[in-house]
């Protein structure tokens, strides 16, 4: 298993490109099960999700073409249409879910495998199934599968989720674009990418109209037409890399993402002492001499204070903060795994059920370290950057699932940082 050989301390400068985002791609890659026509997606990220999700799309009967060494695709259907989703390629990547809503709307049956947990929670699919349900979709669960259909097309129905899901949002909106009538989905999830995957629709000839701030109104079409769109830059690329600038007295310029879509971070990160000027879509960020430590941080949904896929991120920040800061994480019941691998590092953090309280500031030193999860792998990268000495990071196909080529990118912008296979 590969992984990070890192000599700190570094000092970021410099400038970064950001990647497609994959919490964006994951979603228009399933819609695309839709379309009888071709469809073109371009800058896509090249990690480990996209090529499974590419696979399960292959298994299912897609033709897949890449071009662009990898950045883009071109899926067209083949004759053959499979339903199964097998839990080989689903259980690697519980985004694999979202290929349930569009086989049920056209192909009115698939054989689904439950996604299972994963070390930040169980990941239930509850939100996804009752939403399906009211479109119309039967299913029973054998084996860890979902056998569902659909007596015909799916047909539109008021829902409203009782709790705001990304995936179960997504997974509802692919399935009613080809539903017969209306639908109207109340207590949506509104992050970014869920705004990339109803512009994708939409350009596709589909008819989705956001009517309240979290109430989207979807009537559904006949068919999709050919199209060619790209994926939107990576949020939480974006936001690890103003965190890597911010710990590290860094300056740097990150390019390709509209930092609109990331203000709240932006502003905590303002608060915290870094300096940042933001253009179209560009985001110039120098680090602080003195990092400040903020209290009552939380996770919640977007557009909240601060993204549950930058709290990690976040929390090896404080600890280099003066003072105690705290950190609440609101969404996944476990996402505090890399804690006991930054306390490794000499960092001062108590957890107190999902309240993470750091005391700073800690001077980190090397250690050897084992990444859990891809957000906490990416902590444990960054406080290794800081660190006084060597860091080797273990098990780092978990970051391979979610940042592309990230030590080619870390080194452009001054990190000794080296792969070893
Ligand atoms: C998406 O996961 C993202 N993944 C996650 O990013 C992100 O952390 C999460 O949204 C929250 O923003 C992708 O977009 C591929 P949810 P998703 O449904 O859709 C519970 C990363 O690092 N829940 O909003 O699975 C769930 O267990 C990944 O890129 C149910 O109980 O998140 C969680 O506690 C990690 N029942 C909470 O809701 C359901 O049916 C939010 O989950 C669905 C979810």
């Amino acid at each position: 298993m590969d992984k990070f050989l890192i000599k700190g301390p570094c000092k970021i400068k410099g400038q970064v490109s950001i990647s497609g985002s994959k919490n964006a791609a994951l979603p228009i890659l399933a819609s695309t099960i839709l379309f009888d026509k071709t469809v073109i997606i371009e800058n896509l990220p090249r990690v480990k999700d996209i090529v499974t999700m590419l696979k399960l799309l292959k298994s299912l009967g897609s033709k897949i073409e890449f071009f662009q060494n990898k950045k883009t695709v071109k899926i067209t259907k083949s004759k053959k249409r499979k339903i199964l989703a097998s839990y080989s390629l689903v259980k690697t990547m519980r985004a694999g879910i979202l290929v349930l809503g569009p086989m049920i709307a056209k192909f009115n049956k698939s054989i689904t495998s439950l996604p299972g947990g994963c070390l930040i929670g169980a990941r239930p699919v509850n939100y996804h199934l009752n939403a399906l349900k009211k479109l119309g979709m039967k299913y029973e669960i054998k084996k860890g599968y979902i056998h569902a259909f659909s007596k015909g097309k799916l047909r539109g129905a008021d829902i409203k989720f009782s709790k705001i899901s990304v995936g179960a949002t997504e997974n509802t909106i692919i399935a009613a674009c080809l539903a017969k009538g209306k639908t109207i989905l109340k207590n949506c999830a509104i992050e970014p990418e869920i705004k990339d995957l109803t512009n994708f629709l939409n350009s596709a000839g589909a008819n989705i109209k956001w009517i309240g701030k979290r109430t989207v109104k979807i009537i559904g079409v006949d068919s999709l037409k050919e199209i060619k769109y790209s994926v939107m830059g990576d949020r939480i690329e974006t936001g690890t890399f103003c965190v890597a600038a911010t710990l590290s007295k860094g300056d740097l310029l990150i390019q390709n993402f509209d930092p609109k879509l990331i203000q709240s971070e932006l502003n905590l990160l303002k608060k915290i002492g870094a300096k940042i000027n933001i253009f179209k879509n560009k985001i110039h960020i120098k680090g602080p001499k003195k990092i400040k430590n903020i209290n009552n941080i939380e996770t919640k949904e977007y557009p909240s204070c601060l993204s549950t896929d930058l709290q990690a991120q976040f929390m090896v920040l404080l600890c280099l903060a003066s003072g105690r800061s705290s950190i609440t994480e609101n969404i996944f019941e476990n996402r505090f795994m890399h804690v006991a691998e930054l306390r490794r590092l000499g960092a001062k953090i108590t957890i107190k059920r999902n309240k993470a309280i750091i005391e700073g500031p800690s001077e980190f030193t090397g250690a050897e370290l084992m990444s859990s999860d891809l957000r906490a792998s990416v902590a444990l990268v960054l406080a290794s950057i800081v660190a006084k000495g060597q860091s080797i990071i273990n098990r780092i196909y978990h970051l391979d699932r979610g940042y592309e080529k990230i030590e080619n990118k870390l080194r452009k912008i001054g990190v000794n940082i080296k792969r070893l296979s």
